[in-house]
């Protein structure tokens, strides 16, 4: 499948075409024309054609798109057909969360364990059996263990040098969470999660509702 320069707003957008093509899965729908999938996904269907032609476009004309074969390309491309394993930096609340969401492993997203520099978490319990390690024993884990990604879920004064340690030992994608920019080599992929800005979003939408 073809792959032309993609813009970061396309591929922000293919997550939910993938959600949406799961569910119609569910429900037992083989095809579905681009005007029903608009309607469905509450985005305009020239919207999709245009997004979808980015990657050669997966319909027909007069046919409309088999929503197995889309679900896997759109997986396909979101890398979704490959099992990546993580590990959680910080076993507090956040990452406690993240350990505790099952259906991370559903998309193939195994946490395999957790580190922390509290004594009082290290070894002492496990979340849905994922161990709490020790932080200082980070790379050893890393030397006799395969990590596709490193989520980072701890304050953001320890950030920055457990980011370098990391690198240091060849992870080439943290999901970070921690309130904090990393620098990083260019061969090192990054994604920052700020819930909190989700919901000054929210908040300026609903200022905006209120000065209508
Ligand atoms: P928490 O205090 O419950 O947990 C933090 C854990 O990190 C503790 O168990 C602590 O021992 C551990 N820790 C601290 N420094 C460490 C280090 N250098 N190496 C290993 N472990 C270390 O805090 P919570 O609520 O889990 O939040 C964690 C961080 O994530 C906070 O800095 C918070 O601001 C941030 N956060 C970010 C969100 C986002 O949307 N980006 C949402 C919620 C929290």
């Amino acid at each position: 499948m073809e792959q032309k320069g993609v813009s970061k707003a396309v591929i922000g957008r293919l997550p939910r075409y993938y959600r949406y093509l799961g569910e119609l899965m569910e429900e037992g729908v083989e095809r579905i024309s681009s005007s029903d999938l608009s309607q469905k996904m509450k985005v305009t269907s020239s919207q999709i054609r245009q997004d979808l032609n980015h990657f050669g476009g997966f319909g027909q004309t007069g046919y409309g798109y088999h929503v197995a074969t889309l679900y896997n390309e759109i997986g396909h491309l979101l890398g979704l057909d490959k099992n990546h394993s993580l590990i959680v930096i910080g076993a507090g609340n956040l990452g406690q969360a993240l350990a505790n969401y099952a259906n991370f492993e559903r998309r193939g997203f195994n946490i395999c364990a957790m580190f922390d520099a509290d004594p009082k978490l290290i070894g002492t319990r496990t979340i849905r059996d994922i161990p709490i390690l020790d932080v200082a024993r980070l790379e050893e884990y890393l030397e006799n263990h395969e990590v596709d990604i490193a989520v980072l879920a701890i304050p953001k004064t320890g950030a920055i040098p457990v980011a370098k340690r990391l690198v240091e030992a060849h992870i080439r994608a943290i999901w970070n969470f921690s309130h904090t920019d990393l620098e990083v080599p260019e061969d090192v992929v990054v994604e920052n999660v700020h819930l909190s800005e989700s919901l000054m979003k929210l908040s300026y939408r609903m200022a905006e509702q209120r000065r209508k």
